[in-house]
């Protein structure tokens, strides 16, 4: 098998993470995969903020769990109220993307790039996990 598709199919959501931060290589590594992503009328909207600050990450998923535990929706707001649930599963690396709002199509880019940071990060033996919760933190 070819190794774009060998990395596709070995790549998994991983919740369980060391406690020691990843390479600053890698780390730029990972972002040029997301940037090489195509971008609807070539927009490329992103923007990608680092947080490697672990009261910082913390705070995040407090301020998503509050929301997530007033919502509508009973399964979300039962996790938010799981007291050990970390919604990054203590991750020593976040990278948050948000994009433009006038760009075409947003959420599609975004969602391209975030998915070649998955691809780059198995291609290199790290673990990496794609985080929907965290929206709620910034909504
Ligand atoms: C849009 C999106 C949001 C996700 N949000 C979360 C999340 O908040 N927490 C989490 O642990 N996994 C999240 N995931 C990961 C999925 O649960 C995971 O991809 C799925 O269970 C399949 O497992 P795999 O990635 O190992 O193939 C998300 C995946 C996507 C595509």
């Amino acid at each position: 098998m070819n190794h774009v598709l060998e990395t596709i199919k070995n790549r998994r959501s991983v919740r369980k993470y060391q406690d020691k931060q990843i390479k600053d290589e890698e780390l730029e590594k990972i972002l040029e995969s997301a940037i090489y992503a195509p971008t609807g009328h070539y927009d490329q909207p992103w923007y990608f903020t680092i947080i490697q600050d672990k009261d910082l990450i913390d705070q995040i998923n407090e301020g998503a769990k509050e929301v997530m535990s007033r919502m509508d929706v009973e399964w979300i707001a039962q996790m938010g109220r799981v007291e050990n649930l970390h919604i990054f599963h203590r991750a020593p690396t976040v990278i948050i993307v948000s994009a433009r709002k006038d760009a075409t199509t947003p959420m599609a880019d975004c969602s391209a790039a975030v998915q070649n940071m998955l691809l780059a990060a198995e291609s290199m033996d790290i673990g990496s996990c794609w985080i929907g919760f965290a929206k709620f933190h910034f909504q």
